[in-house]
């Protein structure tokens, strides 16, 4: 049965179409036969407790310079839909949020991926803590004395924005780095919320793995090596992207972490691993599905849709 899809996402003029995840989802959904229909996150409503888009119907193409068609726009019910795919990229702020408690309310007639409410209760750097057996030493706070006792305990640390996204304002301070005065003072003056500090981890010389978890289950992963001159693993940032394999340790982070995913509702997720600990579980938009599939991994597109019709199916 064809299942009427729509994608939340940012402009998709503007995505990486050789590597974008939202957009891999979008390639299987239509070759499996689904009607695909495209909104940004801005054009929601909320009229009298139902919920409203603008969306256009959209066709795509793996083709560099020309990978989408979409018809003209139209006013609908979001709960025409049998599937909604939650897209949008961080930052996760309240633009965000307020997009899940839209969201929310088109439950459970129409499915939504990852589930709206999770996903705000779950920000990257807040969910993984309730982990705290498979995280380095982590610190979330905005006291001076706290980050002091910290540094004299942990020596070097990484200091990072709490909703930071894409390896933004992350720095290293080693044990006597006289720098942290001040980068202590930019922190207090650029957030207003707790932040992170948390142990270096040396091992992120050889990567910062993103492992994807689909229904709680492993579904593939890649390496992604920093540059020799930067910190940051991110891609964003010059980290180069690698093979690899999940090691013993990283299966049982998967095993831990996959019945809380499903419980959840968050069907498609990636976690990120450094040196065997974990520091995010990434539910908002993940990546790296091209990526898996390009160094010879499973289909993790296909893996999703098999998920989410099985899913339709069950409540049809
Ligand atoms: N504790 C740490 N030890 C070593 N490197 C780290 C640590 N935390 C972050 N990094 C480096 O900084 C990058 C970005 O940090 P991360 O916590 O993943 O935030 P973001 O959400 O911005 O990606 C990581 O990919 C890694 O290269
Ligand atoms: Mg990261």
């Amino acid at each position: 049965m064809p299942l009427n899809v729509a994608v939340q996402m940012d402009p998709i003029q503007r995505i990486n179409v050789k590597g974008d995840s939202t957009f891999a989802l979008l390639l299987e959904a239509q070759k499996r036969g689904h009607n695909l229909s495209y909104y940004t996150p801005d054009r929601l409503a909320l009229l009298e407790g139902r919920v409203f888009a603008t969306v256009e119907t959209l066709s795509v193409r793996d083709v560099v310079g020309d990978h989408f068609t979409l018809s003209a726009p139209r006013r609908t019910e979001l709960t025409e839909f049998d599937v909604v795919l939650l897209r949008q990229d961080p930052p996760f702020d309240l633009a965000y949020v307020t997009t899940t408690h839209l969201l929310e309310r088109i439950q459970p007639k129409t499915l939504v991926i990852n589930d709206p409410a999770s996903v705000r209760n779950a920000p990257e750097k807040v969910f993984v803590t309730e982990f705290p057996e498979l995280m380095p030493p982590t610190l979330i706070t905005r006291g001076l004395a706290e980050i002091q006792a910290f540094r004299a305990k942990h020596g070097d640390i990484v200091m990072k924005p709490l909703y930071g996204h894409g390896g933004g304002a992350v720095f290293r301070v080693t044990r006597d780095d006289l720098n942290f005065g001040s980068l202590f003072d930019m922190f207090s003056t650029t957030f207003r919320e707790q932040w992170v500090v948390q142990s270096f981890l040396p091992a992120v010389k050889q990567g910062d793995k993103r492992i994807i978890l689909v229904d709680g289950e492993f579904a593939g992963a890649v390496n992604r090596i920093p540059a020799p001159d930067d910190l940051r693993s991110n891609m964003v940032r010059g980290g180069a992207a690698a093979k690899t394999d999940l090691t013993k340790r990283e299966l049982e982070i998967c095993k831990t972490l996959g019945p809380a995913l499903r419980q959840r509702g968050l069907l498609f997720v990636g976690i990120d691993v450094i040196g065997d600990f974990i520091t995010e579980i990434n539910v908002t938009s993940p990546t790296g599905i091209r990526a898996v599939k390009n160094f010879g991994g499973p289909d993790i597109a296909a893996l999703i849709w098999d998920k989410i019709e099985a899913k339709r199916k069950a409540t049809a």
